[in-house]
């Protein structure tokens, strides 16, 4: 197991933005976390990343992470070149002022390679496309060799192409490297054609089961405040299971 949450709850005044929420993820595993506007999924993700400190219930992670947040922010004028970029995702275990040596460099190199931007590694960050900035994002968050990647909405800003071959690249590390993906997202097709496991969140943990496994029930249960992601998850599900 990398990754086990127990009876994690997390309130901001008197108001419940998580309560009770339990689960498990494996080496190996990908997970797509859905769930309404509001519902606490980038805060859950926050508790899990160690970006918040104040809730109740227990946070394992055994082994590095890589994450990819929700609108990484983003300036266009800073002149920083995509493989800078890259590297500094390495500040976390090596510290800031030690020049790299050839060997980071190399990992850096060979990351830009697997995300397909290896022609982009010169040009300034702030001038990349959306598509293209998330695959730099993702690059970055891989350069410590995470055990465990984590992204929230990574697809904001990406195309239809883009976003499938986003996908694949995930569905790729996860197997090539044994690695356990925790994804969250609103593109409920996506989640059911990538993920192994389907979580549906609203402040409690409504459903976690087997892509193929979910039912409406659980789904209108658990977006029962979003009518219109519940109407476009529930299609795509009667086309998947042709009802
Ligand atoms: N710093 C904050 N102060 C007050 N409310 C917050 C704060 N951060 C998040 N919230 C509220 O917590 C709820 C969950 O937010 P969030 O985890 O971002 O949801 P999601 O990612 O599922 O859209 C929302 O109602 C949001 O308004
Ligand atoms: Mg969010």
């Amino acid at each position: 197991m990398i990754l086990q949450v127990e009876d994690l709850s997390y309130k901001i005044g008197s108001t419940w933005i998580l309560r009770g929420v339990s689960f498990n993820l494996s080496r190996g595993e990908f997970a797509g976390i859905i769930g309404p506007n509001g519902a606490g999924k980038t805060t859950l993700i926050k508790a899990i990343v160690g970006d918040l400190s104040d809730y109740a219930g227990r946070i394992k992670v055994t082994g590095r992470v890589g994450y990819l947040p929700q609108n990484p922010e983003r300036n266009r004028d800073f002149p920083i070149s995509v493989r800078e970029v890259v590297a500094m995702g390495l500040y976390k275990e090596r510290g800031p002022f030690k020049r790299f040596s050839k060997s980071e460099w190399n990992r850096v190199d060979a990351l830009l390679k697997t995300t397909g931007i290896e022609e982009l590694g010169k040009r300034r960050a702030g001038t990349l496309s959306g598509g293209e900035y998330q695959r730099l994002m993702l690059a970055r968050a891989l350069v410590s060799s995470p055990e465990l990647l984590i992204l929230d909405e990574p697809e904001a800003g990406v195309d239809e192409m883009g976003k499938s071959s986003f996908y694949r690249l995930l569905e790729k590390l996860k197997n090539e490297k044994n690695m356990g993906i925790l994804m969250v997202s609103h593109d409920i097709g996506m989640v059911f054609e990538a993920c192994d496991t389907i979580m549906c969140i609203n402040k409690t943990l409504h459903c976690h089961t087997s892509a193929d496994m979910i039912s409406p029930e659980q789904l209108q249960s658990a977006f029962s405040s979003d009518l219109d992601l519940f109407i476009r998850s529930r299609d795509h599900f009667e086309r998947e299971h042709r009802l």
